[in-house]
């Protein structure tokens, strides 16, 4: 079995609570890479795929501004549907019920990072 890589994306002081996320891509070996990002909410570290499940386009404005006012839902940009920070959980809008692409992050020696397995 191979062994999970990472991914290094970010330092944990690049990501504020409620604050802008950090854009990145994962590379695909047959595809174009998959835009995604990681926020911090609540003092945890999360990451989805940047990908609206009503139509598959990204959620923000290619900004990293996901957080709606309240600062407790991440909405999207184009028929602003909310979802939750913490689990990816559309709440609110054309897809309410269904979640976000959750990525699996690891926050380490003050870095964010992404596990992935070699195809
Ligand atoms: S594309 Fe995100 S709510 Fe429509």
């Amino acid at each position: 079995m191979a062994a999970p890589q990472a991914l290094l994306i970010c330092r944990s002081s690049d990501l504020e609570d409620g604050g802008l996320a950090r854009r990145f891509e994962i590379a695909q070996a047959d595809g174009d890479p998959l835009p995604a990002f990681v926020i911090r909410y609540r003092g945890r570290v999360y990451g989805y795929l940047n990908r609206c499940r009503h139509i598959p386009v990204e959620l923000d404005l290619q900004d990293g501004n996901l957080f709606d006012l309240s600062g407790h839902y991440l909405i999207c940009s184009m028929h602003g549907a909310r979802y939750r920070p913490d689990t990816g959980y559309c709440t609110w809008g054309p897809c309410r019920g269904q979640s976000l692409t959750a990525l699996d992050i690891v926050e380490e020696d003050s870095q964010v990072w992404l596990n992935v397995m070699p195809a």
